[in-house]
């Protein structure tokens, strides 16, 4: 069975993994939140450096954990778009170094791709076709895996990421970052059906997402509360945002099962492990009567089992010829 070093420095986690078939031998994450949280959101030159000084540790522990070292691994994975080109870069020049000191095949990786090959790992691993909602910071996506090897968009963000909208909300109501999480606690204690917030894109029958308006509606409405009460009504403010945010995500996916055709649903990427979101779908799959694999969060953020994962179905580029490969913003 083929080992795989894998790679993944996209946006702000340094992560490496070693991949035997669909299973992790090991999967380290370190993560930069708090790094990045002084300054609310990403700062991209911080997390190049950052990533520059983990990336050799968090490589050790990959290996070290998963039992092996660089000589009995078979290739070096790598995501190489899209993502901060500065951060990106750092993982593509370690994996090219690699794998040419070692004379190894290298095999890039789109990082979208990544998400839902997460699907594919285990516990009890999905294959093909289902379709695959992934949510994260920086994309929001529907998509159509009919093989192991791609998948193709049902549906998209035509603005910001719902991640990202979870972040900005958090941020406006004063609750730091990463906002999904503390968005998520917030809201246990709020009721979502105290502030109306716009239904995007409810009409027609496309199944691409928005989320610019419903952070313009909480501009709005802090704006109209001001400062103290904003905060006295803080947590209904995040309850109703989540409400919209996972409404509008669960109404997409149930449109797309509406046109039908498919037996299985996979959930993915950071805001996935929002337990609303999650409560949601199991529902509706449960409704419909179909498969829903909830990728463990461990698997959903950012990570590097994943790109291992989808690197198993995809060309490796033998020694020389990734010499010149280079990253992508998108
Ligand atoms: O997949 P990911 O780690 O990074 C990207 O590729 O973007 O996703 C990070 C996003 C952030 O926006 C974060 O706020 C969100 O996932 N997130 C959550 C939760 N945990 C993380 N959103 C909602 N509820 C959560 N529990
Ligand atoms: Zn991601």
């Amino acid at each position: 069975m083929r080992r795989i070093l894998a790679i993944e420095t996209s946006c702000d986690d340094t992560c490496a993994a070693v991949l035997e078939g669909p299973r992790a031998r090991s999967n380290v994450v370190s993560s930069q939140a708090r790094l990045h949280a002084r300054y609310g959101g990403i700062v991209p030159e911080v997390a190049s450096r950052r990533h520059l000084e983990l990336i050799n540790p968090v490589i050790d522990a990959a290996l070290e954990g998963g039992g092996t070292d660089l000589d009995r691994v078979d290739a070096v994975a790598v995501t190489v778009k899209p993502g901060l080109i500065g951060a990106l870069l750092v993982g593509v020049s370690t994996a090219k170094s690699l794998a040419a000191a070692t004379g190894k095949p290298l095999i890039p990786v789109d990082h979208l791709h990544g998400h839902v090959a997460a699907a594919f790992l285990e516990p009890e691993p999905l294959a093909p076709p289902f379709l695959a909602l992934i949510v994260s910071g920086g994309h929001t996506l529907l998509a159509e895996v009919r093989a192991h090897g791609s998948f193709a968009v049902a549906g998209q963000t035509l603005d910001d990421a719902a991640g990202e909208a979870l972040d900005k909300a958090a941020r406006l109501l004063g609750l730091g970052f990463p906002g999904g999480p503390a968005i998520q606690r917030e809201a246990a204690a709020g009721n979502p059906e105290s502030f109306p917030m716009p239904v995007a894109m409810s009409r027609g029958g496309g199944l691409d997402f928005s989320f610019s308006g419903l952070k313009t509606a909480l501009v709005y409405a802090v704006g109209d509360l001001g400062p103290e009460r904003t905060l006295e009504r803080r947590a209904d403010l995040a309850a109703s945002f989540q409400e919209a945010v996972v409404g509008q995500l669960v109404a997409k996916l149930r449109r797309a099962l509406d046109r039908g055709g498919w037996e299985a649903v996979a959930l993915g990427g950071g805001v996935a492990a929002n337990a609303l979101l999650r409560e949601r779908a199991t529902a509706l799959c449960a409704e419909r009567g179909v498969r829903l694999k909830l990728v463990p969060p461990e698997l959903c953020t950012d990570n590097a089992a994943m790109i291992g994962s989808a690197a198993r179905h995809a060309e490796p580029i033998a020694y020389p010829g990734y010499l010149a490969l280079d990253a992508a913003a998108r």
